[in-house]
């Protein structure tokens, strides 16, 4: 045990993947969060919005890379484009906005004007930079790449980044179960949740990761509440956990969790009798099971639950907070009545207010809380759940996947995490 550690050049002491053991120090140390911005949310490919968000020419939403907030906009020409949501004059936000659709953008300080994608086109009093003209480099900073993947569209400020196909890699196959099961694709309704946990965004995204196994104790109590009377929750479902390899995973529940999470009659006849038939022609039996209410975490910090429909983001806000801003996601072919029905079902479950995100926060919060004393920071995360157990090869899936409740897919998302905090340059890209 170090007592009193100061600093994040020696990341490689603070985590041991393989062996399941996670510093707390990586939860809260001002140092290595500090790093992370740098290592992790300035090079990775991150979420920036869906498509249905900005289907015509100058349609924007916001959002952030780490905590760069940037602005996604649709062109004219029907591309992509984003930028850094600041003002280059003094660092103003150039648009406060959320969303909405707009020729151009100006910024409200001192009046700077910028067009959709980012360039100068006005400034007030602007013959008095003759002697020192706005020229292309003071332009807002664009995001080096921009994709969709399906309708999800990421970003990254890292040029040397490699393509969002090849940074997804199986994971893929997974986000398809989510994007691809209908003809049509899907859509976002409803707006955005946003909320402040005082937690560490990696409570989140490791949650998402791989941990079915915490909702028996956790939410044990929200879902008994919403059985019907006779029911008992005697038997809790098992899981199985997929680790598709660069720091992403997931896992998803074995048993009828489906009918345990969604009550809505609606929804589970749709999902019944028209999500899965389609799926499986489309996708093939092999993924069936992934819709029985799974969760995934895209590294670093995009995650996502089949069957409930929720996507969200946990945007990191320093050590010890974190900003969720979330989604929910419905098939474009879905009747009105289910896709009002689905965002009824994740606003009672996973939003604010939902019975279900509620526990989750509580925990994550007391988590971060205790970390504020000096010896419990000085302590390891066990992360050693179906160490040394056989990865299963029974199921024709991409990845390593494991039958059972485990914590595999958290090992492989901290040993991500440890390669790109210990490697500052672009050979971190090249040496996976
Ligand atoms: S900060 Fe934007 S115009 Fe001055
Ligand atoms: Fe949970």
């Amino acid at each position: 045990m170090t007592i009193g550690y100061s600093g994040a050049e020696k990341i490689d002491d603070l985590l041991d993947p393989a062996q399941g053991l996670v510093s707390r120090h990586v939860f809260s140390d001002p140092a290595i969060y500090e790093m992370e911005l740098q290592r992790i949310f300035a090079r990775c490919w991150q979420f920036l919005g869906h498509e249905s968000q900005v289907p015509r020419p100058g349609d924007f939403v916001s959002a952030y890379l780490g905590e760069d907030p940037v602005m996604l906009v649709r062109q004219d020409d029907g591309s992509l484009a984003a930028f850094l949501n600041v003002c280059r004059h003094r660092g103003m936000r150039i648009c406060k906005l959320d969303a909405g659709n707009a020729a151009g953008f100006s910024c409200s300080y001192h009046g700077w004007a910028y067009d959709r994608r980012g360039k100068i086109v006005d400034v007030p009093f602007g013959e008095m930079y003759e002697n020192a003209p706005l020229d292309d480099s003071w332009a807002a900073v664009p995001v080096a790449q921009v994709a969709s993947y399906k309708g999800l569209i990421f970003g990254t400020f890292d040029p040397d980044a490699p393509s969002l196909v090849e940074y997804l890699g199986d994971m893929a196959y997974y986000l398809d179960v989510l994007v691809d099961r209908r003809e049509g694709g899907t859509e976002l309704v409803g707006g955005a949740n946003k909320w402040i946990i005082d937690s560490n965004w990696k409570y989140g995204a490791e949650n998402f990761v791989q941990d079915g196994h915490h909702a028996f104790a956790s939410h044990i109590s929200a879902l008994m509440a919403v059985q019907p009377d006779e029911a008992e929750v005697t038997d809790f479902p098992g899981g199985c956990t997929v680790s598709p390899g660069s720091g992403h995973g997931g896992g998803w529940f074995e048993g009828p969790t489906l009918e345990m999470v969604v009550r809505d009659p609606v929804l589970l006849r749709y999902h019944q009798d028209v999500v899965r038939p389609e799926s499986i022609r489309r996708l093939g039996a092999d993924r069936d099971p992934v819709h029985n209410v799974a969760a995934f975490t895209v590294f670093p910090n995009f995650s996502f639950l089949t069957g409930v429909q929720t996507i969200r983001v946990w945007v990191p806000r320093g050590p010890n907070h974190m900003e969720v801003r979330s989604w929910t996601i419905v098939d474009k072919a879905a009747p009105q009545e289910v896709k009002d029905a689905q965002l009824r079902l994740v606003r009672t479950t996973f939003s604010p207010s939902g019975i279900l995100e509620q526990d989750d926060g509580e925990n994550w919060s007391m988590c971060q809380d205790t970390m504020r004393g000096h010896v419990s920071r000085q302590l390891n995360s066990n992360m050693r759940m179906g160490m040394g157990k056989r990865v299963d090869a029974d199921i024709a899936v991409p990845g390593r996947v494991m039958h059972g409740w485990n914590e595999e897919p958290g090992r492989g998302f901290f040993e991500r995490y440890r390669h790109l905090m210990s490697e500052p340059t672009s050979r971190a890209w090249l040496e996976r």
